[in-house]
């Protein structure tokens, strides 16, 4: 019989038999996968576990703060966070191709993890070597990467930066045979906050992948605002549990004429891509209510500069996905 508590306790007691007394990491990256995963082996090892916060620069307004407040609040997990946004900056300057953001992030990922994880076995060297590393993996990205069913693979995902090929770690999977509902239901049952367990999907490699051009600081700053803003006035509405997501996308390399003020101006546009959707395997475009869709258009071009034009994206996936790169 299938129930949170069933798929706890399997997994509490398949974890501590594989872990045994030694130690385990898991990366945090602010999504609900990873913290149900994190929490799922907190509870079956306590303070063996360690887990590691990559700050990547490329993260929305408040999701750092949110990690290091309330995840450590709600399961008092041992937290790194490591700040590494000078250096994914530098990695990405002069990148647009999308799979080589991807990669590249990834890559820069795993560097910084190891970092974190060779100083958290510096820092207690007497204690039982760290071998595990915790990946909150669910069956939908199984699917996607090739790996349940020889399907190709649709885009490098991955949650933890990419799965380390040379990396030394035996690998922690607690929710491989999961759908996002079922995470949902787990991470409840194990206490955590709402603002977690309820959080919308967001990718791994961030507003890198939503950005269409180069990344850099000054457009990671004005897609952080636009973001903010559409993120607020879809919870104000009351919107956040009816869509699936909504990346805010900016089209750096674009540039359209508009009239601001007293003068024209040549800025970018930005792109709502409201979905709903089960899995996220496929989606549909949500029929957002116009006066919605008007405040936050009027709010961005409003509030952030160097933004003249909002767009609405009306394609299902497939054939869009759902993230522009
Ligand atoms: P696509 O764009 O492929 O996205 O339709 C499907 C779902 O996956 C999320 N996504 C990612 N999640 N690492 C992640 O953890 C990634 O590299 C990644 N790429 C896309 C996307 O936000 C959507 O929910």
């Amino acid at each position: 019989d299938w129930t949170t508590g069933n798929v706890i306790d399997e997994q509490v007691a398949a974890i501590r038999d594989q872990v045994g007394t030694k130690r385990a990491i898991c990366g945090l990256s602010g999504g609900v996968d990873s913290a149900v995963a994190a929490a799922l082996v907190q509870k079956a090892i306590g303070s063996q576990l360690t887990c590691v916060y990559v700050d990547h620069g490329l993260m929305r307004k408040g999701e750092t703060e949110q990690v290091e407040k309330d995840f450590v609040a709600a399961t008092g997990v041992q937290l790194k966070v490591v700040d590494a946004q000078e250096r994914f900056l530098a990695a990405l300057a002069g990148v647009s191709d999308p799979e080589e953001k991807r990669k590249i992030i990834g890559r820069e990922f795993i560097r910084v993890f190891e970092q974190a994880q060779a100083e958290i076995v510096a820092e207690a060297p007497g204690d039982q070597p760290v071998e595990f590393l915790v990946q909150g993996t669910l069956y939908p990205d199984v699917v996607e990467s090739g790996g349940g069913t020889g399907t190709a693979n649709i885009k490098s995902h991955h949650n933890v930066g990419g799965l380390p090929e040379d990396l030394e770690f035996q690998l922690i999977e607690p929710l491989r045979k999961l759908f996002k509902d079922e995470v949902r239901m787990v991470g409840q049952e194990l206490g955590l906050p709402d603002e977690i367990v309820q959080r919308q999907p967001f990718p791994g490699p961030g507003l890198g992948i939503r950005i269409v051009g180069e990344v850099t600081k000054d457009r990671l700053d004005l897609l952080r605002e636009a973001d903010a803003i559409a993120r607020e006035e879809l919870t104000e509405a009351g919107l956040d549990r009816d869509i699936w997501q909504c990346p805010v996308v900016l089209l750096a390399d674009v540039r359209s004429v508009g009239v601001q003020g007293d003068g024209r101006t040549y800025g970018h546009p930005i792109v709502l891509r409201p979905v709903s959707s089960e899995d996220a395997m496929t989606a549909d475009w949500s029929r957002l209510p116009y006066d919605v869709l008007a405040r936050i258009s009027t709010r961005i071009t409003n509030e952030v500069a160097d933004v003249n034009r909002v767009v609405l994206d009306v394609t299902s996936k497939p054939p869009g996905t759902i993230e522009w790169e």
